[in-house]
């Protein structure tokens, strides 16, 4: 038997990014946590993060129209959790985590170093769902930490990155493969 539960944002895991964005004011860039987010569309290539209007980032990202998703470790799921309960209205984050920031090439604003992934990305198209803005935006580049590329050199290698994903609220780790794209379908 299975038992109804009320209607609330139900899909999980999600994924635990660390989103980068410039503020010009205050010239460094804020750092805030996502867990609504994720790729959207395949050509172009596009992302989507919900952001509060009461988030700090949310007035940057409307001011700036570029951000940086950054992809944090398993390893990093303290810094995680200070960028995602701490406000940039009244703390410099990369200062209070000790991540480092490194400029970014394709938009104003930094990446996060110790991210093995850093994607750049322009906001195309804003929409307000209620306590949520989405932000739909076309990723420019991707930029990888060379250790961290597969043997094409065309992506990262998924099973050496201990990416870190969200089931509300808790952080799980995303690195056991359990089988692989199209492997039904397969002949050997
Ligand atoms: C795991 C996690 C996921 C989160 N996901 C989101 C999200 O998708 N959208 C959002 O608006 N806030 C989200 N938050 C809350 C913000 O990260 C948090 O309020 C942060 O302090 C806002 O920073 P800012 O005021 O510097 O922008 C999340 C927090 C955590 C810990």
């Amino acid at each position: 038997m299975k038992e109804f539960l009320k209607p609330y944002p139900a899909v999980f895991p999600v994924p635990a990014l660390l989103l980068t964005v410039y503020d010009e004011e205050k010239k460094r860039s804020n750092i805030i946590t996502i867990a609504w987010a994720g790729n959207v569309c395949s050509e172009p290539p596009m992302v989507s993060v919900s952001v509060r209007p009461t988030r700090y980032s949310n007035q940057l990202i409307k001011k700036e129209m570029e951000f940086v998703l950054n992809i944090p470790t398993a390893e990093m799921i303290r810094e995680v959790d200070i960028c995602g309960t701490v406000s940039g209205n009244n703390a410099d984050k990369f200062e209070l985590t000790g991540l480092t920031p490194l400029a970014a090439q394709m938009v104003k604003g930094h990446w996060i170093k110790e991210c093995p992934v850093n994607i750049e990305a322009r906001v195309k198209q804003i929409i307000n769902l209620g306590v949520h803005d989405l932000f739909l935006a076309e990723v420019l580049g991707v930029f990888v930490d060379a250790e961290y590329l597969d043997s094409s050199k065309r992506r990262p290698d998924y099973e050496k990155i201990n990416a870190l994903a969200y089931c509300p609220e808790r952080y799980v780790v995303t690195g056991s493969v359990v089988g692989r794209y199209g492997f039904t379908i397969k002949e050997d």
